[in-house]
């Protein structure tokens, strides 16, 4: 499954805050505090799907006061970055996120964790088939839970796949919040409000292979 690439190594560029995984990086975790400032009271939830070392939900929550108005699932699939993430939330006590070496892929992963009310799909749609992203769309219905957000990336590298992207998340139930697409990078951020209704988990499904 992650084979060619070295999942621990991906994360190297976070080191750099001019970099685009960087800038990519800030759109997402400014969506998910405008988020948490935006959602009153306590007992949300939320599940990243193929989390790597956490950056983005670990990064918001460490600063602030209100975290423990958040529990949550990671799904990663690496050893190294499961460990780098868990490390990263007890750094910051954040003993309110568990993070789960599993693969994200398959729905039974998602059980216990889900429905969410924030759904984080930061780095997946880049590196699974067209086919699997339109699958994994179909399937958040059964991630979300009612009036969930979910925020995801997709890289639009030619052909640009974000205009199909963004019409599948139409079919599914999904608003557009903000689709940001800066000119000078191939990254897209992505958030969508859920207004379909949750459906329950297909345990036994499978929504995407990882390619490299
Ligand atoms: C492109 S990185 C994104 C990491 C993180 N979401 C971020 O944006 O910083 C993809 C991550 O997915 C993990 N991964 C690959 N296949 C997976 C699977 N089937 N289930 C869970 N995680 C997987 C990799 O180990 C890697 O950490």
């Amino acid at each position: 499954m992650t084979a060619q690439t070295h999942w621990q190594a991906w994360h190297e560029p976070y080191a750099d805050e001019t970099s685009p995984l960087s800038r990519r990086l800030r759109l997402v975790q400014q969506h998910i505090a405008s988020w948490l400032d935006h959602r009153s009271g306590e007992g949300l939830t939320v599940v990243s799907a193929c989390a790597g070392q956490g950056h983005d939900l670990i990064g918001v929550l460490a600063s602030r006061a209100d975290a423990r108005r958040l529990h949550g699932t990671l799904l990663e699939y690496d050893a190294g970055n499961v460990a780098a993430a868990q490390a990263a939330a007890d750094q910051a006590g954040l003993s309110n996120l568990v993070i789960k070496q599993a693969d994200a892929g398959q729905l039974s992963s998602y059980v216990g964790a889900v429905p969410a009310d924030l759904v984080l799909m930061v780095g997946v749609f880049g590196n699974i088939s067209d086919a699997d992203v339109k699958r994994s769309i179909a399937a958040l219905p059964q991630l979300c839970a009612a009036g969930a957000t979910v925020i995801w990336t997709r890289t639009r590298r030619a052909p640009d796949l974000t205009p199909t992207v963004r019409g599948w998340l139409r079919d599914a139930g999904f608003a557009e919040v903000e689709f940001h697409a800066p000119d000078d990078v191939r990254f897209s951020v992505g958030v969508h409000l859920f207004e379909g209704t949750p459906q329950p988990v297909n345990a036994t499904g499978t929504i995407f292979t990882f390619l490299r």
